[in-house]
């Protein structure tokens, strides 16, 4: 096949299975992205997994360790699908490890409060709902599928974190400072989460041409504000920038300059928590050798038995 034919094949909407034929760049692309999809899903859980044993009740205890665990199943989804593409996840986790590949942004930064559970849930949770519902239209057959499954979730994790920061706002002054104050310090690293601005985007051209992303980061991520903004102000909390206005010739909200500065120093590596994430990563990796050579010996001594 050609990479003539295999573009009529995107430009007709056809799915692309693990055992079509794909142009190298494609399958290249498709390793990326998809591998730091799955890295940001393993990465997200420490934030949220510092204050399960600190969540203020039972209730929020349970809801939170159900999310925590939900995260842990989306990264198996998307390794999953990416080892589809002829790598494997000891090469994917190397790669982490090295510093060769990234993760999302948002999860360096510290949760610092209880109420930090509730910005990262309705923030972080909501933009990644708007992100991955479009990618359930993406061109790769496994990474279309994994996103309708890890969507089906996504909507119970900004639900509760919505449910959290409604909670604190409307308790007491300190409570409703304690939301405010995690609505600060998360608004603009959420909107960070959707990349460069396209002028900007070095991988957009072609990840719109393969139609392995259905809208570009700006379109995504106004359609986030859009969506968010009422939000806050029904519970009345105030999202911190003073340049968002509802600008009805466009029918969308115009919204501030980002910190371009900051966005690349994060990506980049040099966030508040880039250094602690990784080493927790690798701590918990070396931890758990011993359950992946019990999981590797008991597979083989099973297929001996059933090769007897
Ligand atoms: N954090 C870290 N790296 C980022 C980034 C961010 N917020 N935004 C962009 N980058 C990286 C890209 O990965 C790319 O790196 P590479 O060239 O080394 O692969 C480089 O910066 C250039 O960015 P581009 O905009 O050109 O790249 P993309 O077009 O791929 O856009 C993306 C970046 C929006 C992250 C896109 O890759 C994407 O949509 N990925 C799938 C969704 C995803 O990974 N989401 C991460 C959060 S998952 C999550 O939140 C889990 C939830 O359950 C909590």
């Amino acid at each position: 096949m050609s990479d003539k034919i295999f573009q009529e094949k995107i430009d007709a909407e056809k799915k692309i299975e693990p055992k079509d034929w794909m142009p190298e760049g494609y399958r290249r692309h498709l390793v990326r992205q998809i591998s730091q999809h799955a890295h940001s899903e393993i990465i997200g859980m420490q934030p949220e997994g510092n204050w399960i044993t600190r969540a203020p009740s039972l209730r929020a205890k349970m809801i939170l360790l159900a999310k925590v665990q939900d995260e842990a199943g989306h990264g198996l989804y998307l390794y999953s699908a990416c080892e589809t593409l002829g790598v494997t996840r000891d090469e994917l986790i190397q790669q982490l490890h090295d510093g060769n590949a990234k993760y999302s942004s948002i999860f360096n930064y510290p949760a610092l409060s209880w109420a930090d559970m509730g910005a990262i849930g309705w923030l972080v949770d909501g933009a990644a709902i708007v992100n991955q519902v479009s990618l359930q239209r993406t061109s790769y057959g496994p990474y279309s599928r994994g996103m309708i499954k890890i969507c089906k979730e996504e909507s119970f994790h900004q639900r509760q974190g919505y449910e959290i920061m409604a909670e604190m706002a409307k308790g007491t002054p300190e409570q409703k400072e304690m939301a405010q104050d995690a609505l600060n310090r998360f608004w603009w690293p959420s909107i960070m989460m959707f990349g460069p601005q396209d002028s900007d985007s070095p991988r957009t051209g072609n990840a719109m041409k393969w139609k392995i992303k259905r809208q570009t980061n700006d379109e995504l991520r106004q359609s986030f504000i859009d969506k968010t903004v009422p939000q806050a102000e029904v519970i009345g909390l105030t999202i911190p920038d003073p340049e968002l206005k509802w600008n009805e010739k466009r029918g969308h909200y115009d919204f501030g300059e980002m910190d371009w500065e900051e966005f690349w120093n994060v990506v980049n590596g040099h966030g508040p928590c880039n250094k602690q994430r990784l080493a927790h990563h690798k701590r918990a990796h070396d931890n758990g050798k011993w359950v992946r050579n019990a999981s590797q010996a008991y597979a083989q001594k099973q297929e001996k038995i059933l090769k007897s």
